[in-house]
């Protein structure tokens, strides 16, 4: 039998297509994006917009890119790569690229910050543009009413920064790192180190502006108030694309108070931990005490392994009466007063962002961060004290998997008074404390890759017993793609219960509504955004 050769059945114009293709990408796809887009983009707003539309070929498109990738997961060769990156610098040419992206049927990532844990911001497997909100970043604060206006793209150090620069008694209750941007953070829920006093951002929000997916420029008045309800913790990415905030500060002294402690094993971090579930979910409710569990060396029994548990905590008070309140409360810890520091309320969040003692405020207003890892997490939530044999068998576990660690962040406090169908969040009463799995390493590739994010898998299969179930219940703002995502096929509703379920319980079924309403075609989509009710099969292509 003799065999020809496979080429034989391609024309030769075709073989050189592929040949072209697979040495440049697909560059005729990109280019053409990016000519009809800046055509359109052009007929839909007065300004000189070619500044603001990034090719691939452009030298501002790399680094516009790298800037706000917060996860070096997503940093590789590998990572799919935006045909386009839309940089507005006035709200009418968001509304223009709504439309745009629209009318030249291209996916739209929507990126504020850019912290998603899973980069859904900036990367899709489909051909996708980034609408990216970093230029629109204004905050005007407003103490005489207390409130504070504050556009997607600035950040939370920004915001807090221009809080300080007004009053030393005002502070908004947010995320702790200090990059975070108000676009994602804000509509994905939002909690800090006031959580237990103030509840989550979201709990603060009293407008916001979103450009709908007919361009249009809604406020909570126009939008009405289902779409007001669901922006407040649902994620604005499946709505639209949210331009700005107004938010209610709220009071802080003028002077608060940290502390960190930590014990291993050989110092009876069982007992404190297992103490910790009791009181750090009910103390007053001024007091916040993050629990951070991490495996490490024994420096009593040398080559074993030992599990650190350290506390972090903000005080809403001054130190002696923090110290009083541990002692009855929390006598397991022996927190002393030379254990505290007092401060003032923007310095404690520069000492939360670990700014070295000293660090002025300006440091908040810095957006280039340092190396930025790869990384990982999950989230969990505990409704009922782990006993010490279940504490002990699981440093055994987190032992044994060997990189990851484990952070509690403790609700109740204001969380318990705050019903779960108030806003999208419903983690509220009845939860002791959430979890988060963390992971971060230094090295590229897909071994490391696949080795640390199955220690995450394992270790989040081993907690089982020990946390919410029916749904076990996750965090938007903490993205995990492995609990769910959605293809928008003709199951895209059961698909979406899946994680929606995790993220919202019953309210994903209001979210669904919302969502059907404001955006029935589901042009803003990504793997994990609200379905609607009637999918048409076509749509994921
Ligand atoms: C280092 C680090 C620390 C963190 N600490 C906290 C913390 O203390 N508390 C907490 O609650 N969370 C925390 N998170 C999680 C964080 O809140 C979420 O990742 C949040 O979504 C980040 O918002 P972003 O705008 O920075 O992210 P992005 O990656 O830009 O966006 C996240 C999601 O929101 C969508 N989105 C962004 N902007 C808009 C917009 N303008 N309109 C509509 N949709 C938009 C994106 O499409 C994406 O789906 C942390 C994350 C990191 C990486
Ligand atoms: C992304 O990779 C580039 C090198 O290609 C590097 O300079 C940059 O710091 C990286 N950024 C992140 C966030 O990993
Ligand atoms: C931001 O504030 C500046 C100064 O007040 C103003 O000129 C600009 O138009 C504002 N930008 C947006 C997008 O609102
Ligand atoms: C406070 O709000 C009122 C009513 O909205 C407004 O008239 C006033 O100008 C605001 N104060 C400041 C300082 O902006
Ligand atoms: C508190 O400070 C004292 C004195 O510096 C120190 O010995 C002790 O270990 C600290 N306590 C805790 C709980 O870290
Ligand atoms: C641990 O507990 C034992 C027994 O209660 C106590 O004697 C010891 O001082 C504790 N160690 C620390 C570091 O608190
Ligand atoms: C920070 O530095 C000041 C001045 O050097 C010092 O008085 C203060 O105790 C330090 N605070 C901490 C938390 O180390």
């Amino acid at each position: 039998m003799t065999k020809s050769s496979p080429l034989a059945y391609f024309p030769i114009p075709f073989l050189l297509l592929i040949v072209s293709l697979l040495l440049h990408g697909y560059p005729s796809f990109a280019d053409s994006v990016y000519d009809n887009f800046l055509q359109c983009l052009t007929k839909h707003t007065k300004d000189q917009v070619s500044n603001i539309v990034l090719s691939q070929t452009n030298p501002s498109y790399k680094p516009a890119l790298q800037a706000y990738i917060k996860n070096a997961r997503f940093n590789t060769s590998s990572t799919p790569k935006p045909s386009i990156i839309v940089t507005p610098l006035h709200e009418s040419h968001v509304q223009a690229a709504v439309i745009c992206s629209k009318q030249v049927g291209t996916q739209i990532r929507i990126r504020s910050g850019g912290h998603d844990y899973e980069g859904i911001s900036y990367v899709s497997d489909v051909p996708f543009i980034i609408l990216d909100m970093f230029n629109l970043r204004n905050i005007t604060v407003d103490i005489e009413n207390q409130t504070a206006f504050v556009q997607a793209g600035a950040t939370m150090g920004e915001l807090y920064y221009k809080i300080w620069e007004k009053s030393n008694v005002h502070g908004f209750p947010a995320g702790v790192c200090p990059t975070l941007g108000a676009g994602g953070h804000l509509s994905g829920g939002g909690y800090g180190n006031m959580l237990r006093k103030y509840g989550l951002s979201v709990d603060h929000i009293i407008d916001a502006q979103i450009v709908d997916v007919n361009g249009k420029i809604l406020d909570k008045a126009s939008m009405g108030d289902d779409l007001f309800w669901a922006i407040r913790g649902g994620g604005g990415a499946s709505f639209g694309v949210m331009l700005s905030y107004k938010i209610n500060l709220v009071q802080v002294p003028k002077i608060v108070t940290v502390f960190k402690v930590q014990r291993s094993l050989e110092e009876n971090a069982t007992d404190v931990v297992y103490q910790w579930q009791q009181v750090a979910p009910n103390t007053d409710d001024r007091l916040f005490m993050r629990m951070l569990l991490q495996p490490g060396e024994s420096k009593v029994k040398k080559g074993e392994k030992t599990i650190k548990a350290s506390i972090v905590a903000l005080f809403l008070g001054e130190a002696t009466e923090l110290v009083t309140i541990l002692g009855k409360e929390f006598p397991q810890l022996g927190l002393k007063i030379e254990n505290c520091t007092q401060m003032n309320w923007i310095e404690s969040v520069l000492w939360w962002a670990s700014f070295d003692n000293g660090t002025s405020p300006n440091a908040l207003l810095s957006r280039n961060p340092n190396f930025v890892k790869f990384g990982k997490r999950k989230s969990d939530y505990v409704q009922t004290p782990i006993s010490k044999d279940g504490l002990e068998w699981i440093w055994k576990k987190i032992i044994e998997v060997g990189d990851v660690g484990l952070v509690f962040n403790p609700y109740g406090g204001k969380m318990n008074e705050i019903s779960a169908s108030d806003t999208p969040f419903p983690h509220r009463k009845g939860n002791l404390f959430k979890v988060q799995y963390s992971v971060s390493w230094d090295d590229d590739g897909a071994e490391e890759e696949k080795r640390y994010i199955d220690q995450t898998k394992r270790l989040y299969s081993y907690m089982t017993p020990f946390v919410s179930k029916n749904p076990r219940s996750a965090f938007l703002n903490y993205r995990d793609l492995d609990i769910g995502v959605n293809h928008y096929g003709k199951d895209s509703y059961m698909e979406g219960k899946v994680y929606g379920y995790k993220y919202f319980k019953a309210n994903f079924d209001r979210l669904v509504k919302v969502k059907t309403a404001v955006d029935p075609e589901n042009f803003f989509r990504n793997e994990q955004s609200i379905p609607t009710l009637q999918t048409k099969a076509s749509v994921f292509v």
